[in-house]
């Protein structure tokens, strides 16, 4: 008889979202009271877990908080190749951004960078990785240029944590001279230091270093001023090489962390 109620019940979820799809359901299903006022449910495809509201399964799907075991993991696989990084195990408060090639096996990472979720000394950026096989190929531009694309989004500037490795300041050093060098070309000298921070949530602090070993900054009447000859912009142009690959802005969904 039990059974048979159960068959009977009333439909509970009229649709669940799972990857790419939505779903109608077709009976009920015994879900925790808590999910009963909800008409439709948000599933994890990959673990199953399952949600109220989009946004919680967006947080879920880069929260160290909800997926301690592969935060930590993450952490110690990385810790076998950054030399400076405390090793934390406290993964609640980061969130990890985690890249990946895809192929018909399914998707594997390549690399990731991790972001404390609040930064009393604005850091964008905690740890980044590329692995050692899938180095110099851009990625870890990439992974630089999306990690200021989400300071954008929440209208914030930002650093890397401190210290940096020889790679890694390597790597910042690159990206930070080519995009400041491809606005200073467009818009020749007339640009304030604090103007090119607003556009690129590049601290103030890390412009002035880049234009610095660039010899691009006079000091005049006790302020610093950007003076970007044509020529010598194009000079260092030539010099920084190839950009790394474009972070699609149009494709990240995403709400800053509250
Ligand atoms: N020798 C010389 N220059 C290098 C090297 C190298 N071995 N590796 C990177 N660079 C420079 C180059 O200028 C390169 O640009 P180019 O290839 O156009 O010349 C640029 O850095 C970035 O190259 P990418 O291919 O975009 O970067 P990659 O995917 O190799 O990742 C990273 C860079 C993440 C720093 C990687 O070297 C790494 O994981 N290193 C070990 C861990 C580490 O040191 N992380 C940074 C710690 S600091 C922090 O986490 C805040």
């Amino acid at each position: 008889l039990r059974e048979h109620e159960e068959f009977t019940k009333v439909k509970n979820i009229a649709t669940i979202e799972l990857g790419r799809y939505e779903i109608e359901t077709w009976y009920f299903s015994p879900f925790p009271p808590e999910y009963n006022d909800t008409l439709k449910l948000f599933f994890c495809e990959f673990c199953l877990n399952f949600m109220k509201r989009k946004e919680q399964l967006q947080r879920h799907m880069v929260d160290g908080k909800k997926n301690k075991v592969y935060g930590q993991n993450l952490c110690y696989l990385a810790k076998l190749f950054l030399d400076h990084k405390t090793l934390y195990y406290d993964v609640d408060l980061f969130l990890f951004y985690v890249l990946c090639e895809c192929d018909e096996r399914g998707c594997h990472m390549v690399g990731y960078f991790s972001k404390e979720k609040h930064s009393e000394e604005s850091y964008n950026l905690a740890c980044i990785l590329t692995l050692p096989p899938y180095q110099r190929k851009g990625y870890g531009k990439f992974l630089i240029a999306f990690s200021y694309e989400l300071s954008k989004k929440e209208g914030k500037v930002g650093t890397p944590e401190r210290p940096l490795s020889d790679l890694g300041l390597l790597s910042y050093r690159g990206y930070w001279t080519r995009v400041l060098l491809d606005i200073l070309k467009k818009h020749k000298s007339n640009i304030s230091i604090k103007e090119l921070s607003d556009m690129t949530a590049i601290k103030a602090d890390d412009i002035l270093t880049t234009l610095q070993g660039l010899d691009l900054i006079q000091y005049r009447k006790g302020q610093h001023a950007i003076c970007a000859d044509p020529k010598v912009l194009d000079r260092h142009l030539k010099a920084a090489g190839r950009g790394g690959l474009d972070v699609d802005v149009s494709k990240l969904i995403w709400t800053p962390y509250k």
